[in-house]
């Protein structure tokens, strides 16, 4: 069948680094598509896929019992080869072929960006779902995998409070987030940290060592939590230029790395990626392409890939005083 937009088979991608939800999104994807009568392919392994004909038909039932796993079974990547116009060429090739009218992409900015390419280069239709753990995009209050992100890091930073208080130590403990600080001040703020190193705030070393030693007065034990990206470095950097000032405290750092993009995905994030991936679908059936999807007040919106990729998203300033406060 073939819809009033010209669309009678949707295929689907995730592309970038992984994260927790992307599957309940391949799932809400193509049961929608089946639900309105489309045909649905997965595209394995990004745009290296779309570029190297990487294609498979799915069912409803191919993607039963996938809501609740981790990961994504069309597998990710970052593509070299679709940089190029003669990639970009071979994917729009391969799609016709398939007889692709449109793709739902489920990824970041980078994956925005080479859909916003695709289709002025060869006009393929394509929304995008925000699937990131560093719920760094514009045009959502929440990327899919950021909520199951935040909720590993503070079960970690939980178990590392445990050690801390009994030895008396400063911990610095590194989140990812590449150049934001969402994940790094929310999971601060949920696990009780003194501290929170975030890109978007510019924090002096003198300013965090100054905050350690009043909280020491009343506490044997610190955590602070360093956002992989800001501008002091990363935690050890940021723990050998505290020790210099303060050499009596006995420091340990803990990087918490990929953990942080695996796992079963929450509650919050199966539902947002079900929300999401049933909307991309009748977005393209209504004619929309070019934008991102996304939840604002909780309600989905769609917002242009150029505003998605170059709009800046800020951390609500408050959360910065309650950590500040609490950590009294
Ligand atoms: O964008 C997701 C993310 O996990 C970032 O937080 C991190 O900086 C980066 O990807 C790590 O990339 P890779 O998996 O290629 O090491």
């Amino acid at each position: 069948m073939t819809t009033a937009a010209g669309i009678g088979h949707i295929g689907v991608f995730t592309s970038g680094g992984d994260s927790p939800g992307m599957n309940a999104a391949i799932r809400a994807v193509v049961r929608c598509a089946i639900f309105h009568g489309l045909r649905v392919s997965g595209i394995q392994g990004g745009y290296n896929g779309l570029v190297d004909d990487r294609v498979v038909p799915l069912g409803a039932r191919d993607v039963s019992n996938l809501i609740q796993r981790g990961g994504t079974i069309l597998r990710s990547a970052r593509s070299a080869s679709f940089m190029t116009p003669e990639g970009r060429s071979k994917a729009a090739a391969n799609l016709r072929k398939h007889g692709i009218d449109a793709l739902v992409a489920i990824g970041g900015d980078g994956t925005f960006t080479g859909a916003r390419v695709l289709f002025q280069e060869h006009g393929t239709p394509i929304i995008g779902l925000p699937g990131t753990i560093d719920n760094d995009l514009y045009g959502t209050d929440r990327t899919i995998g950021y909520d199951t992100a935040v909720n590993t890091a503070m079960e970690a930073i939980d178990k590392i409070r445990d050690t801390a208080s009994s030895h008396d130590r400063l911990f610095f403990v590194e989140v990812m987030g590449r150049d934001s600080g969402f994940i790094a001040i929310a999971c601060a703020l949920a696990s009780g940290a003194e501290y929170a190193m975030v890109p978007e705030k510019l924090q002096s070393i003198n300013e965090l060592t100054r905050a350690l030693q009043e909280a020491s007065i009343t506490k044997s034990s610190s955590i602070v939590v360093v956002a992989e990206g800001d501008e002091e470095g990363g935690a050890f950097d940021i723990a050998r230029k505290v020790k210099e000032q303060l050499p009596d405290k006995d420091i340990r750092v803990t990087v918490l790395g990929h953990l942080q993009r695996g796992g079963a995905p929450t509650v919050q994030d199966r539902i947002l990626a079900s929300r999401l991936g049933v909307a991309a679908v009748e977005a393209l059936l209504k004619g929309r392409h070019d934008a991102m999807l996304g939840l604002v007040n909780d309600r989905v919106v769609l917002t242009p890939f150029k505003d998605a990729i170059g709009g800046h998203k800020a951390i609500e300033p408050e959360l910065f005083r309650v950590l500040e406060v609490l950590a009294t």
